[in-house]
C-alpha cells in the first residue's frame, strides 16, 4: 500500500510560544479511512492545518502524493479537500454556486457533471437552489464536504465533521465516508468521539498534548478489547501464583488476587478447568469479578498517563 501522507517529526510552536505540536511523525496510506481521536485541545485541528497549509510548521516535512508541502505548495494542496471543523459559508449563496465556487478557487475548470455528482452523493442534489440559511445543520456540514470534495481531491480532511450533529445524522455522516472511501479517497478525520473511530476507522491514531501516543489498526485494538479479565479473590490472598497453576496465564493482582485474563472471542474460555484447578490445588474462592477492556479504557488509560 502507497503511503499518500508523510509527516516527518513536525513541530508546531505558536507565536505565544505554545507548544501544540512536539514531533509528530505519521505516514498515512492511500485509501485507508484514519481516525486522528484525541481530547479537546490535543493539537489536531493544528496538525491538519500544518497539512494544509493553513498554520505554518516550526520544523520537520510533510508530503502529500509526494509533493513536499513547502516546497510544492500548490500541487500538494491541490490533493487535498478539507471540511474544517467551523461551519464558513456564505448565507445568502445558493448551494450549488458555493460548491461551484470553491472549485473555480483550485483553478480547475467547471465541471457540471462534476458538481452534479457530488451533490447527489451527499443527498444535496434537491437543495441545490437553496440558500444556504436555509438548510439544517447538518445539511450545512454535507456543503462543507461537497466543497471539499469540489476539486476531486485525493485525501479528504474531516475536522470533527459530527461535533454538535445529532446521532442520526452522525450515522448518515459515515455512511457519507464509507461511500466516498469506496470511491478511492483516502480520509483523515479528526474526532473526540470513541465510538466514531470504532465505527468508522481503519486506523487509529491516538494524539495528547501534541504528541502521537498510539497507531493502530481498528482490528487489532478491537482484538485487545475482547481481552477480559477475572479477578479472583481467594479466602487466602497468594504472595505468588502457585506453581501449581503455572499453565494458565495468571498474574498476581492487588492484595493477593489472581489475575486471568482470557478471549471473550476464543472458543473456549478455559474458565471452568481454572476453577476446578483452582480448587484441586487447595485454594478456595471468595469472590470472582470479571471486567473486560474497552477502547474507552485504552484511550483513557493513554491519555492519564501523558498527563499524569
Ligand atoms: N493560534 C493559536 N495560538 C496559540 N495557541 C493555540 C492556537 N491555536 C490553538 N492553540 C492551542 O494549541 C492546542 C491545540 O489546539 P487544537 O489543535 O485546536 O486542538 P484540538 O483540535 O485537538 O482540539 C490547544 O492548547 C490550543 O489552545
Ligand atoms: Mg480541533
Amino acid at each position: 500500500m502507497t503511503d499518500i501522507v508523510c509527516i516527518t517529526d513536525v513541530r508546531k510552536t505558536y507565536d505565544s510560544g505554545f507548544e501544540a505540536l512536539k514531533s509528530i511523525t505519521l505516514t498515512i496510506r492511500e485509501g485507508e479511512i484514519l481516525a486522528l481521536l484525541g481530547p479537546n485541545g490535543a493539537g489536531k485541528t493544528t496538525l491538519i492545518s500544518t497539512i494544509c497549509g493553513i498554520a505554518n510548521m516550526t520544523a520537520g516535512t510533510i508530503t502529500v502524493g509526494g509533493h513536499d508541502t513547502i516546497r510544492d505548495y500548490r500541487a500538494a494542496r491541490r490533493l487535498i479537500g478539507l471540511v474544517p471543523q467551523e461551519i464558513n459559508l456564505e448565507p445568502f449563496e445558493k448551494v450549488i454556486n458555493t460548491v461551484r465556487f470553491s472549485r473555480g478557487l483550485f483553478g480547475y475548470p467547471k465541471d457540471e457533471a462534476h458538481i452534479e455528482k457530488v451533490l447527489r452523493q451527499l443527498s444535496l442534489w434537491d437543495k441545490r437552489n437553496s440558500q444556504i440559511r436555509e438548510l439544517s445543520g447538518g445539511m450545512k456540514r454535507r456543503v462543507l464536504i461537497a466543497k471539499a470534495l469540489s476539486h476531486e481531491p485525493r485525501v479528504l480532511f474531516l475536522d470533527e465533521p459530527s461535533a454538535g450533529v445529532d446521532v442520526e445524522l452522525r450515522k448518515d455522516m459515515w455512511n457519507v465516508v464509507a461511500g466516498l472511501k469506496a470511491d478511492g479517497v483516502t480520509i483523515i478525520l479528526t474526532t473526540h468521539y470513541i465510538e466514531e473511530a470504532e465505527a468508522i476507522a481503519d486506523r487509529i491514531a491516538v494524539i495528547a498534548q501534541g504528541e502521537i501516543l498510539l497507531v493502530e489498526d481498528k482490528s487489532a485494538l478491537m482484538n485487545r478489547m475482547g481481552q477480559k479479565q477475572m479477578i479472583i479473590e481467594l479466602q487466602t490472598p497468594v504472595e505468588t501464583v502457585p506453581p501449581a497453576l503455572s499453565a494458565y496465564d495468571l498474574d498476581r493482582g492487588p492484595e493477593g488476587t489472581l489475575i486471568y485474563s482470557y478471549d471473550t472471542r476464543g472458543e473456549r474460555t478455559g474458565i471452568t478447568k481454572l476453577l476446578s484447578d483452582l480448587s484441586a490445588a487447595g485454594l478456595v474462592l471468595r469472590d470472582v469479578q470479571t471486567r473486560q477492556s474497552s477502547l474507552e479504557d485504552i484511550f483513557v488509560g493513554l491519555v492519564q498517563k501523558e498527563t499524569s
